[in-house]
């Protein structure tokens, strides 16, 4: 494969989110490239071939990405005797996606998460949304960036090695405001990470909250559901919804609720508590408040006694989404035959808040053409 320059993101860990564009012009020397597998043909849409690719580090981990979505479709992972099996959710076949995912390994664009009614004002201007989800916008709409083409290219970096998925959505795309270019990076590093680095910029003003929605089953190959997972969550905060799970505004403290995720928890062992929020999200299914910070910083740990493998995620965004796949219903069937039931999956969507386009208290996801989106977060597995 021909060498290529490969931008090192590193930088971006101690930027904020959106930062001046000069800052994004570090660029550094490319480093030795190893060739990577060829890419298999996984089907075809509206005529396009979708390639599955694989990323592979030194301790047999493994990726498998695909360029419509940008869907990572499988992750090897070793368990605490060695063994490696599958650690997330998803289809065989491109038809799975095709006809109902609900975004398993998907990345999620222009907007990760809810915004309420379809409708922001930005600029003194109305944009109005697809309402795909109970009158609410979910997902960057009808066809968000999980049902995408993207281009995909191999990297190697000294990090390990990549894949750089890009996507240019249209000015006035599912209703947004600005045409907007949006760069990926996977990265699988020897350490058994797996970075993903998000850079977006745009021809006006616009709002972006990028992210990546892989639902986790750490016990490998789906044996079970995931509520004998144990979670940590570094959030003394988290965001209450209402009925159409939008934030109502507040942060309120975890302390004393079945939030508290401060210390280890089992996540199933307050889940079913007779809670209003957890009635809201027929579970879990909210984003926990993290502590400010310009670079990574652990915001989830996520262990299974069985298996012993154990994920840690960093991230530089404010928060993160803890969903239990509470949606799930036994209805998809997935790789190998697998019958997803009620909470097979769990997902860590590392992001802005929702509704941020409407709450102004919250952080910013504004984005304007003289600035660069950049976000990172990090999935580094291991055993315990
Ligand atoms: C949301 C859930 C939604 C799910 C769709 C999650 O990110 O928080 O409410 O049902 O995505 O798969």
């Amino acid at each position: 494969m021909k060498r290529s320059l490969f931008f090192i993101l590193l930088a971006c860990a101690t930027l904020s989110s959106c930062s001046n564009k000069t800052e994004s012009e570090d660029k550094s020397a490319e480093v030795d490239n190893t060739p990577l597998e060829e890419q298999a043909v996984f089907g075809t849409y509206q005529g396009n071939q979708v390639l599955e690719y694989k990323l592979t580090n030194q301790n047999g981990v493994e990726v498998k990405v695909i360029n419509y979505g940008g869907i990572i479709t499988s992750i090897l992972t070793p368990n605490k005797e060695g063994v490696l099996e599958d650690i997330v959710l998803g289809y065989d076949t491109l038809s799975g996606y095709l006809k109902d995912s609900p975004y398993f390994g998907a990345l999620i664009g222009r907007f990760g998460n809810r915004i309420a009614n379809g409708r922001f004002e930005l600029d003194g201007e109305v944009y109005v949304l697809a309402q795909n989800n109970n009158g609410q916008h979910l997902h960057g709409g009808l066809v968000g960036f999980d049902k995408v083409f993207w281009n995909i290219k191999e990297l190697s970096s000294e990090d390990g090695s990549a894949l750089e998925l890009t996507y240019s959505s249209k000015d006035g795309e599912e209703g947004y405001p600005g045409e907007l270019d949006v760069k990926v990076i996977y990265t699988l590093t020897d350490d058994n990470e797996l970075m993903v680095e998000y850079e977006a910029e745009t021809s006006k003003m616009t709002v972006v909250n990028l992210t990546q929605h892989t639902y986790f089953n750490l016990t490998g190959n789906v044996k079970g559901d995931i509520l004998g997972h144990h979670l940590k969550l570094e959030a003394d905060g988290f965001l209450p919804v209402d009925k159409s799970l939008i934030p109502t505004g507040e942060i309120r403290p975890v302390e004393g609720t079945p939030f508290d995720f401060l210390n280890e928890q089992v996540v199933g062992a307050r889940i079913n508590n007779n809670d209003q929020q957890l009635e809201y999200g027929m579970g879990y299914d909210h984003c926990w408040v993290l502590s400010a910070a310009d670079s990574l910083k652990l915001a989830a740990t996520l262990y299974e006694p069985t298996s012993g493998r154990l994920m840690e995620v960093f991230t530089i965004e404010p928060g993160i989404q803890f969903y239990s796949g509470n949606f799930l219903d036994g209805s998809l069937i997935g790789k190998d035959g697998v019958k997803y039931a009620h909470r097979t999956g769990l997902c860590l969507e590392t992001q802005h808040f929702p509704d941020s386009p409407n709450q102004p208290q919250f952080p910013s996801v504004v984005l304007n053409p003289d600035e660069v989106y950049r976000s990172k977060s990090v999935y580094k597995f291991s055993v315990r």
